[in-house]
């Protein structure tokens, strides 16, 4: 290398050297100090991320108002599931997370619900799934279905997003449509048309679908991935 300062001597140049190195040495040290002061959670969510053998997602709308809509029976779902077996949902970045058998010895079950739109739901379920290390065939998607009767319950395994806005963003995020799906059947009104069925998702359940829900077809659903292995017991 051609340099037009003068040349250091020997000693110089030694000394230079070694002073270099150590200010390397601190500064980096400092740095990755600074690194975890500056960002402890994303630190811990790494380091103690649980890995998880199967993952069971709920879709729905974020907030009180679209809680009890037919659109959202897949996280009403979900949190009768947690509630039933136990497992607190607890917020993480990605929406809210409860794990079945945490402290035993079992396979580690996570039970999931987003708190995005429906329409973007892929992208917190990719990450999650990153994050617990879920292979794709080990989650399940619970979600409404226009085309079966309210309360039927079924296990389908893969095939397109049939007009739903949540399957249609996990498909893009994932990249696959090779995921299975819980389908809660939510009946369908007399029509195709987008105009009658976004208010027809997006209204409530009666007072009576509720509480057939919360009696018996959660059950149901709850027996299918008994069957399905995705819950012990
Ligand atoms: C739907 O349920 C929510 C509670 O989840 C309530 O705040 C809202 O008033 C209900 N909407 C109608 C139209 O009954
Ligand atoms: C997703 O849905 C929300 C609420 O309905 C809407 O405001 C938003 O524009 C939608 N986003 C996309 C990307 O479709």
């Amino acid at each position: 290398m051609i340099t037009e300062t003068p040349a250091l001597t020997f000693p110089e140049a030694t000394a230079c050297i070694i002073l270099g190195l150590f200010i390397a040495f601190f500064s980096s040290k400092r740095k990755r100090e600074l690194q975890k002061q500056n960002s402890p959670s994303a630190q811990n969510t790494k380091e103690t991320a649980i890995q998880l053998d199967k993952l069971i997602i709920g879709l729905g709308n974020p907030g009180q108002s679209y809680e009890n809509m037919r659109h959202n029976v897949g996280k009403l779902f979900i949190s009768y599931t947690a509630n039933k077996f136990k497992a607190q949902l607890k917020q993480i970045n990605q929406g809210y997370l409860a794990i079945m058998n945490e402290e035993t010895n079992l396979p580690k079950i996570g039970l999931f619900n987003t708190y995005c739109y429906m329409n973007i739901s892929g992208k917190s379920i990719s990450e999650v799934i990153k994050k617990h290390q879920v292979k794709v065939e080990n989650i399940i998607v619970v979600h409404d279905d226009l085309d079966n009767a309210f309360g039927k319950v079924k296990i389908k395994e893969g095939g397109s997003a049939e007009g739903h806005n949540g399957l249609k963003s996990i498909i893009e995020y994932l990249d696959t449509k090779e995921f299975l799906r819980l389908k809660i059947g939510i009946d369908r009104p007399n029509s195709r048309d987008p105009i009658v069925i976004s208010p027809y998702v997006l209204s409530n359940f009666s007072t009576d679908q509720v509480n057939r829900l919360n009696s018996e077809i959660f059950e149901k659903g709850i027996e299918i991935l008994k069957n399905k292995k995705f819950i012990q017991g």
